[in-house]
């Protein structure tokens, strides 16, 4: 098998995720009757702090609810340029809410106060109306970067005192909390809607959540509908999703020491190449090698699997189905690239 670091979602359900998954009691979601889902909202809910919660397919379909739910079609949504509800999700936010982007820099992964400012401050009555602010922690396109827990809050209080929502595509909040050591639920403490994914780096095979305020949460059920993801006896997946929120979070740390280790890697082989070792706060490496494809073609004839993100932009991810003698091989490859 290759050493895969394409992603942190082509993990496989441990066997405990797999027994969970046999005995799962069950309902139809549909009508709120299965019971596992219901455990898993409740106890994501805790987690990051919000009144309710919304099992979903995917992090795409939270995302997706959050806009239908916190805004009117033909208002504009401000996000980072390089987020993945902005660039990685296929148009779908214009097609499912009907909203424009305003795209703000977000090279570092987080978005400038000031900028945000002026742009909710800039509104005309010509300008459509600004509803909401997304923001993505960690943050995947600059390599798993953290926003500071006081400016998550200044952005949370800004958009507050302008009436408008704030979205955190929290795929990755896990990796920010054991990153930063700040709890979930305190890191989300910013933002109306959270959305957190169980399939990435806590290894559950499929699943995301959606928490926020009752009443925001009872439209965003509405569209789930709409959008065609009520998923009847989804206890049979969510019962993986419950062994992943209830194993320790602390795993995490050790898929950031191995990025760690790859990032050294890759800084030995390419010095010049202005790519900061010390900027991999997570499980995401990603540096815009010389060769791109050259070095995606050497990796894979070696047994390491990556891709890029962007136009020569070399993504490596790692996960718990990547152990040391993998990391090893991937920095013996790194080491001889071309
Ligand atoms: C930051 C971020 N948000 C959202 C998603 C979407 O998650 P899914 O693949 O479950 O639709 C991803 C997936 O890679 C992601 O990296």
């Amino acid at each position: 098998m290759p050493v895969d670091l394409r992603s942190d979602t082509v993990t496989r359900p441990t066997a405990e995720m797999r027994r969970a998954m046999a005995g799962a009691e069950v309902g139809d979601d549909h009508y709120g009757e299965d019971p596992t889902v219901n455990r898993l909202q409740e106890v994501f809910a805790d987690l990051v702090g919000t009144e309710d919660a919304l099992y979903v397919p995917s992090g795409t379909m939270g995302n997706q609810i959050a806009l239908r739910t916190l805004t009117r079609p033909g208002d504009t949504v401000v996000a980072g340029a390089r987020q993945h509800i902005v660039i990685y999700e296929d148009g779908a936010g214009p097609i499912n809410a009907g909203i424009t982007f305003l795209t703000t820099t977000d090279e570092t992964g987080q978005l400038d106060l000031a900028s945000v400012e002026g742009t909710l401050d800039s509104a005309s009555p010509s300008h459509a109306n600004v509803s909401l602010v997304a923001i993505e922690d960690t943050h995947m396109a600059s390599g798993g970067r953290i926003w500071p827990l006081d400016a998550l809050t200044a952005l949370g209080g800004l958009a507050a005192s302008r009436g408008c929502a704030l979205h955190l595509d929290g795929a990755r909040l896990w990796n920010a909390a054991v990153a930063s050591g700040i709890p979930p639920r305190v890191r989300a403490a910013c933002a109306t809607t959270v959305m957190c994914c169980l399939s990435k780096g806590l290894g559950a095979p499929v699943g995301s959540l959606l928490g926020g305020p009752a009443e925001v949460l009872e439209e965003a059920r509405r569209q789930r509908r709409r959008l065609g993801g009520a998923m009847r006896q989804a206890g049979v997946v969510a019962a993986a999703g419950l062994v992943a929120l209830a194993a320790p979070l602390d795993r995490l740390a050790e898929d950031h020491a191995k990025a760690a280790r790859l990032a050294g890697a890759i800084a030995d082989r390419w010095p010049d190449m202005g790519f900061e070792p010390e900027m991999v706060q997570t499980n995401i490496v990603v540096f815009e090698p010389p060769e791109p494809d050259r070095l995606l073609h050497h990796l894979a004839e070696g047994g390491v699997l990556a891709q890029t993100v962007a136009p020569g932009r070399v993504r490596l991810v790692t996960h718990a189905d990547v152990d040391d003698a993998g990391i090893d091989l991937a920095c013996r490859l790194i080491g001889k690239a071309p």
